[in-house]
């Protein structure tokens, strides 16, 4: 859960900065004649095309600065770039990932940056931040989930591969959060969950798909299995904590 309180924070911080961002460039516009010629500072937001700062106005809010240490996974870690190819990312960054904080950038999905800005920010994604032959020349499982998954499999390759850090049933453990906590399976996409499972999250520890137990990597089946068995355990109205009783007490009185 302390990710999503730090993702809220990181939220608010992305709004805040968006905000000063959108005041500079208007402050520029005023310019009187005779001053010194456009800079970067002075480009319209839809003409910038450096890297760092289309990445630090639109991402780092929740993808970290530097592609790393936000609420949402890393972008910089080589080896989810090695499981995600340009297209898949692009697509991403155009549409968004529905019922997620992750918005769609596109004009076409109601963002604000051009095709052209999409294919730098790609782009340099890969240039900076990839290690080709990190994998090793290990087989990982495919990004995208083959077939629909079985969760009562699942559930006893959840015992084997990740009960030792996230704790029974995915109640939380010392090494690991709770992730069958209601808010938190309604927050994160199948493929949010079955990117974390293969690619890890290395800045907080959490192992890739071969790390969970030693020299034992799992299966594409498995991976796929997993995450039948976690989403199987979504509810319907998720972020309810107080019965009906408890509630009634928490209204203002008449
Ligand atoms: C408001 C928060 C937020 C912002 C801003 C944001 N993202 Fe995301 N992003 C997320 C979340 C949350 C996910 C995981 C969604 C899920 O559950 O699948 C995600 C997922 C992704 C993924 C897919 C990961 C996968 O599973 O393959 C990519 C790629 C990505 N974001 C890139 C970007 C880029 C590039 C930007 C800036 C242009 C950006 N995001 C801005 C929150 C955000
Ligand atoms: C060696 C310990 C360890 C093992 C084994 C492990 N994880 Fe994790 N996992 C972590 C750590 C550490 C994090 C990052 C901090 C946190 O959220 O707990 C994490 C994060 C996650 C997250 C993201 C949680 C969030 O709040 O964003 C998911 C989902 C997850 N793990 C699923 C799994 C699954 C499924 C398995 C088994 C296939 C597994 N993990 C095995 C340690 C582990």
């Amino acid at each position: 859960m302390n990710n999503l309180r730090r993702f809220a924070g990181e939220t608010a911080c992305a709004t805040t900065s968006l905000l000063a961002f959108a005041v500079l460039l208007l402050s520029a516009c005023g310019t009187p004649h005779g001053q010194p010629q456009r800079t970067a500072e002075t480009l319209a937001p839809n003409e910038v095309l450096e890297f760092g700062a289309l990445f630090s106005a639109n991402c780092a809010g929740c993808h970290g600065d530097n592609g790393q240490g936000g609420a949402a996974i890393a972008l910089a870690d080589p080896v989810y770039l090695a499981i995600a190819d340009d297209q898949t990312i692009r697509n991403v960054i155009i549409r968004g990932v529905r019922g997620t904080a992750m918005p769609g950038f596109a004009e076409s999905a109601g963002g604000l940056l051009t095709d052209k800005q999409i294919d730098v920010i790609t782009q340099q994604i890969r240039a900076r931040w990839s290690k080709p032959g990190i994998l090793d020349n290990a087989n990982p499982p495919g990004y995208t989930a083959k077939s629909a998954g079985d969760p009562q499999r699942g559930q006893a390759a959840y015992k084997t591969y990740c009960e030792s850090c996230h704790g029974p049933d995915g109640h939380g453990g010392p090494k690991g959060s709770a992730i069958t906590d209601d808010s938190f399976l309604a927050l994160v996409s199948d493929q949010g969950l079955r990117t974390i499972i293969i690619a890890g999250r290395a800045e907080l520890g959490a192992p890739d798909w071969r790390g969970n137990v030693r020299g034992k990597p799992m299966s594409d089946q498995e991976v796929t299995d997993v995450v039948a068995w976690l989403t199987s355990r979504r509810v319907e109205v998720p972020g309810q904590p107080y019965s009906a009783t408890n509630y009634a007490q928490h209204q203002e009185p008449k």
